[in-house]
């Protein structure tokens, strides 16, 4: 082996072989950290979510590991003095039929499962005071951020959105009527960074580190509702009992196409395109689908809140932190890029044993 290596470093393909060799490794080695660089904006996010979260808040990247996430199970219980509102026959009390009036108001154009209160068990539809704030189901519970935010969310909406949404959040030539499109639309916007946008009328509002913090976010939210109380609310995605693999094949046939298998993200038409997976967080998974941010399909219909949970889990769990069984993930960048590294390593290796049997043959 070393009177191999030895006499091929004395000929004239010692060169060029080297060369080959250090071309391929740098190109396997420098691939994955080049997609870190890539998503780098996305990170930052992240960490300005954590942040703004506060702590034992899921986040999208491994720094969880630390303080272990509380599920979002909590929210199932109604907050005190709220009355639950059961759906059974003989019980209408006026305060149930006022429930009742309300989720239908705010449910308004919100077909089957579309994150409405329509579609809610009964057990999760909370209301308080005639108003629904809670519905959902063991999957998924949407609340309404609590009214003491509204006045709040006023302010920074005249400070930060009303120059472009106008004063009352009807629109202008500048930016789109923000008149019912329900709260998780608005937090979803906000804590992904697009909102407030850099600028009136662009292509796509880029995601970038959010303004304004996550309870800024809900106190917007709070105010932009309560001009047209709308669904879907926000919603808290109870990841435990979440089935992983039905998550991967609901992923593979419902947004692989645009966001790539491996939730890289790609170009779309006209200068569009869809971002990368992988920052988001649970929630803005969930909101994603429900609310259908832009060129993204709003899902409804078709996905109960079971399987945007399965989905919700499979994107942060799995595409979040991918285990690469077969070898180096060479950054998910797609098959094109990764057969590249691969081409370069075998053609290089056949070029080298070419010389040196070449060598041999003198
Ligand atoms: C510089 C102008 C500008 C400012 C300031 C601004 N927006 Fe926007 N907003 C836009 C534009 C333009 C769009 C459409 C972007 C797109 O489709 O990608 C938009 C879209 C939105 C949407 C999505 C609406 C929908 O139906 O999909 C929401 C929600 C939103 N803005 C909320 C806000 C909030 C809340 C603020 C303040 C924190 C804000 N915006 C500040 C220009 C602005
Ligand atoms: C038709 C193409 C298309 C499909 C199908 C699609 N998306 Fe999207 N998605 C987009 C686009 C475009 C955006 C960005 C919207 C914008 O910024 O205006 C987006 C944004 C997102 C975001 C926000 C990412 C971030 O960090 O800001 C998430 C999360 C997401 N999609 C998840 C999904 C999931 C999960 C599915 C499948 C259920 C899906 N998408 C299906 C096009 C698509």
């Amino acid at each position: 082996m070393i009177r191999v290596a030895r006499r091929l470093a004395r000929s004239r393909f010692a060169l060029p072989g080297a060369l080959l060799l250090a071309v391929g490794l740098w190109s396997a080695l420098s691939l994955p950290s080049g997609a870190q660089a890539a998503s780098k904006s996305g990170s930052h996010r992240a960490h300005h979510l954590r942040g703004a979260k506060g702590p034992g808040t899921r986040t999208p990247t491994g720094a969880q590991a630390s303080k272990p996430p509380p599920r979002t199970g909590h929210h199932v219980l109604p907050t005190p003095g709220a009355t639950i509102f059961v759906n059974t026959k003989p019980r209408v009390t006026p305060h149930a039929t006022a429930c009742t009036r309300d989720a239908e108001r705010i449910g308004y154009r919100s077909p089957k499962d579309s994150g409405s209160p329509q579609n809610s068990t009964p057990r999760y539809l909370v209301c308080s005071h005639g108003e629904v704030v809670q519905y959902g189901d063991n999957a998924i519970v949407y609340r309404l951020p609590p009214a003491s935010y509204i006045a709040a969310g006023h302010k920074l909406f005249e400070e930060n959105c009303s120059s472009c949404h106008l004063a009352t959040a009807q629109g202008s030539a500048a930016a789109p009527s923000l008149r019912g499109v329900g709260p998780a639309t608005v937090d979803f916007w906000i804590t992904t960074g697009r909102m407030p946008a850099a600028t009136p009328l662009q292509v796509q509002a880029t995601e970038k580190p959010p303004r304004l913090t996550k309870r800024q976010a809900e106190e917007v939210a709070a105010w932009v509702n309560s001009l047209t109380p709308s669904a879907p609310y926000i919603p808290e995605v109870n990841l435990k009992g979440a089935n992983l693999r039905e998550g991967a094949t609901l992923f593979a046939l419902n947004c692989a196409a645009c966001h790539t298998i491996t939730g890289a993200g790609d170009a779309l038409a006209y200068g569009t395109y869809a971002p990368s997976l992988h920052a988001a967080s649970p929630q803005q998974v969930a909101e994603a689908l429900r609310t259908g941010p832009g060129n993204m399909p709003r899902f409804t219909g078709n996905l109960s809140d079971a399987q945007v949970r399965d989905i919700v889990a499979y994107v942060t769990e799995k595409i979040q932190h991918p285990t690469n069984a077969g070898g180096f993930g060479l950054g998910g960048v797609g098959p094109v890029a990764e057969g590249f590294v691969g081409l370069l390593f075998g053609v290089g290796g056949l070029v080298l044993v070419g010389f040196w049997i070449g060598e041999r043959a003198k």
